[in-house]
């Protein structure tokens, strides 16, 4: 687990994460920590701060939607703040010729100057006087270059009327994200989407080593490609033999190349699960169907509306099949469309699971308003939206 400093310094009450799909990743982290959350704020589009009580690390280094997370620890009512605690720590595991970077999150040019620069000056009083400042190209120092150890990286963002500030402690393994992305033997980046969001909407469904989950819109795979990295054992249908055969070569290689009975793709219409599986429930569906047409451009409102309209279709029918499928304590997470229009408009699919007995999952004291969009990662014209239903008890 790529922890940069010590994990004991997650154990805090004010845990600061750096979003990589903004909402959807505070979703998954309050699913992940569980009752531990208390609050959630959400200062900027990219920053979610969480107050927790009895944080646990294991859980927090599950996340995969965060590209970092640390501990608060200064709150300064401007720039010119005090950053003591925030030094005092970061001393106390720099060394003489150590590098720190400041990654900040929508906060102005000035003020990043300023915090840069009173960072560099409080550890140079404190005596860690060749300690460099790393400028990272967009005020960023990036997840992977905090992993390579290129400088102890502190983040800063807006908050309260003022700025908080704290250091990186722990950032999710983004390279091996990346090869399980380009290195399976079918690949599929026209219709796939990244590991990273795939692992994402996995860890929403909340599953235990030995749970099944089943993607009936299954593709290349990739959903579950990362269950199956969980010891979640995995079901998979696709209506097109090729797709078949692609799903089972990606998970035939990330099990080592072994075939085993951990993993079972069919050919078979997602709008018919209950002949296919017999009647046997799952423990989870987590699916991103996108049936919409390739987009060259963004299309005219009216366009876009007969385009989700022609595809809603599917989208209802299968949930129908998904609502029968489920096991009563499981969990449906489904990626829906939601196209940007030439005029402006955005153009969601929406999906109601009232009649078919489901409700919208809320995980603890937090309300998350459905669909939740993802910020930052898009198809061409076409942005993400996630619902998670789950059977009403
Ligand atoms: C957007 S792709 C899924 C991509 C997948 N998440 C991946 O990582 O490769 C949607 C898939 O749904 C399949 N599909 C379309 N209609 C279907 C249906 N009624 N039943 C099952 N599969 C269907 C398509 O063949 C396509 O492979």
């Amino acid at each position: 687990m790529p922890f940069v400093l010590p994990p004991s310094l997650l154990e805090t009450e004010d845990l600061a994460l750096v979003l990589a799909f903004g909402k959807l990743s505070v979703l998954e982290a309050c699913t992940v920590l569980g009752r531990s959350v208390q609050r959630a704020e959400a200062p900027s589009e990219r920053v979610s701060v969480l107050h927790l009580d009895h944080p646990q690390v294991e859980a927090i280094a599950q996340l995969a939607g965060t590209h970092k997370c640390g501990p608060l620890t200064a709150l300064l009512d401007s720039t010119s703040g005090d950053q003591g605690a925030l030094i005092d720590l970061l001393v106390s595991y720099m060394e003489e010729k150590s590098n720190v970077s400041l990654s900040g999150y929508d906060i102005a040019e000035d003020d990043y100057e300023d915090l840069a620069r009173s960072t560099l000056d409080g550890l140079r009083a404190k005596g860690l006087r060749k300690v460099r400042l790393l400028r990272p190209r967009g005020n960023e120092l990036l997840s992977e270059n905090v992993l390579k150890r290129e400088a102890f990286d502190v983040i800063a963002f807006p908050y309260h009327n003022g700025l908080a500030m704290g250091p990186t402690v722990w950032v999710p393994d983004s390279a091996s994200m990346r090869q399980r992305g380009t290195r399976r033997p079918a690949p599929h980046p026209d219709i796939a989407l990244s590991p990273r969001l795939a692992r994402t909407l996995v860890n929403l469904a909340d599953l235990r080593p030995g749970q099944t989950i089943l993607d009936p819109f299954c593709g290349s795979g990739t959903i579950l490609v990362e269950a199956y990295g969980k010891s979640i054992r995995c079901l998979g249908l696709d209506n097109r033999a090729s797709r078949v055969q692609e799903a089972r070569e990606n998970l035939r290689w990330s099990g080592g190349g072994v075939e085993d009975r951990g993993y079972d793709i069919r050919k078979g219409d997602a709008r018919e699960l209950a002949r296919i599986l017999r009647g046997t429930k799952v423990d989870a569906i987590v699916t991103e169907p996108l049936l919409l047409p390739r987009l060259d451009a963004r299309p005219k409102t009216a366009t876009a509306q007969g385009m989700i309209e022609q595809a809603a279709g599917v989208y209802n029918d299968a949930l129908a099949s998904m609502a029968g499928s489920i096991h009563p304590e499981g969990r449906i997470v489904i990626v829906v469309p939601a196209v940007q229009t030439m005029d402006g408009d955005e153009v969601t699919l929406t999906l109601d699971g009232r009649n078919l007995g489901l409700r919208l999952y809320q995980p603890g004291p937090v309300g998350f308003e459905y669909p939740v969009r993802l910020s930052f990662e898009s198809t061409r014209w076409v942005r993400r939206a996630v619902y998670v239903f789950e059977p009403r008890s």
